[in-house]
């Protein structure tokens, strides 16, 4: 039985249309023009007790839209959800008090308090007892550091800070489901690995079910064996990480740049150009060859600086769905 399952799940956004100004405003009081944007199209996954699936997709692809659904804050327009034999949007209290959101982009932490006193709160709330209370408390303070700053005012931590405080009001009751909406947006390295290792940490400690969005790729590969790509609201990839890489990053990109203008197809003979500019291009490769086709345009072309990149994975991504190479 998965843990989470949903089939044809969609979710319709009636946006409310206006043309710019006065006018316009008034009429659109007697006559309001409205546009369906579909968000979620009927999306079926199924997910087992213990998964870490990474959830990913290009900007307003509908993953936001879908953990929300999962979450029970919106109501689906279409289809069924089931998250722990519940039904998400029935906001049942025996579901609120095993699954978590997180959402990176907005802050859930009492702004005006210290992070100890929205845990105090988090406690009550979710009914824990003072032993399991403290013991996830302490927990959490020596994997979150959290020790420095657990009596400062929220809104007087950086934004590292607060996302790992954020991150503990939402484990503090070790959930057994997880929605981690871009939990590491904006952080630096050495903290975004730090939250990393905590995650998969709570994964294999409490045998945790977590779906996770991010936009960097070394969150999802570090993270997670399966992922779940979604475009356009439709589901366009779901299966190993191993499997999207060899069959969709077997290239990587050579950037150069130039001290004198160069010619697009002195370039093109060295494999596919991404972006052009006389002074300044980016070359595409095959994986192995990427060290030989670097050091022929260096010793051929007035190169002054030169780097190799992996494709991103909103760049792999839109290969998935379009079927085309990014362009
Ligand atoms: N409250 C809303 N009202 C109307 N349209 C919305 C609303 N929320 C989202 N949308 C639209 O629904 C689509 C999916 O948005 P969603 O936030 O789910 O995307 P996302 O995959 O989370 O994107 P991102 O990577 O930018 O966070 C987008 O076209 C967005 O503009
Ligand atoms: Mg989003």
């Amino acid at each position: 039985m998965p843990i989470i399952k949903t089939v044809n799940l969609t979710k319709e956004y009636k946006v409310h249309e206006k043309d710019p100004g006065f006018i316009a405003s008034v009429k659109s009081l007697f006559s309001r023009k409205y546009k369906i944007v579909e968000a979620v199209k009927a999306i079926n996954i199924s997910i087992d007790e213990g998964e870490l699936v990474g959830f990913i997709g290009p900007n307003g692809a509908g993953k936001t839209t879908t953990l929300k659904m999962l979450s029970g804050l919106l109501y689906p327009t279409n289809g069924t959800a089931q998250v722990m034999g519940f039904t998400p949007w029935q906001r049942r209290k025996d579901f609120l008090k095993q699954f978590s959101l997180v959402m990176g982009q907005k802050a859930q932490l009492w702004w005006d308090l210290p992070l100890y006193d929205s845990l105090l709160l988090q406690r009550d709330i979710y009914e824990m007892t003072k032993p399991d209370f403290q013991n996830s408390l302490e927990e959490l303070v020596e994997m979150l550091e959290l020790q420095k700053f657990l009596k400062t005012q929220v809104r007087k931590l950086s934004l590292g800070q607060r996302m790992r405080g954020e991150l503990a009001a939402a484990f503090i009751y070790r959930p057994r489901v997880l929605f981690l909406d871009e939990p590491t947006i904006g952080l630096d390295i050495v903290v975004q690995k730090k939250v990393r290792e905590f995650i998969k940490g709570y994964q294999q400690r409490y045998g945790a079910t977590i779906i996770l969005t991010s936009h960097y790729l070394d969150d999802v590969s570090e993270l997670c064996d399966r992922l779940i790509i979604i475009d356009h609201g439709q589901k366009a990839f779901d299966g190993s990480t191993t499997e999207l890489i060899s069959t969709h990053i077997d290239h990587k990109r050579i950037v150069l740049s130039f001290n004198k203008p160069v010619q697009k197809t002195d370039l093109s003979t060295y494999g596919k150009v991404i972006h052009y500019q006389p002074y300044k291009a980016t070359i595409q490769v095959e994986r192995n060859q990427t060290t030989g086709q670097a050091a022929a345009m260096l010793t051929t072309l007035p190169v002054s600086d030169v780097s190799i990149e992996e494709p991103s994975l909103e760049d792999v991504a839109r290969e998935l769905f379009t079927g085309h190479d990014y362009s």
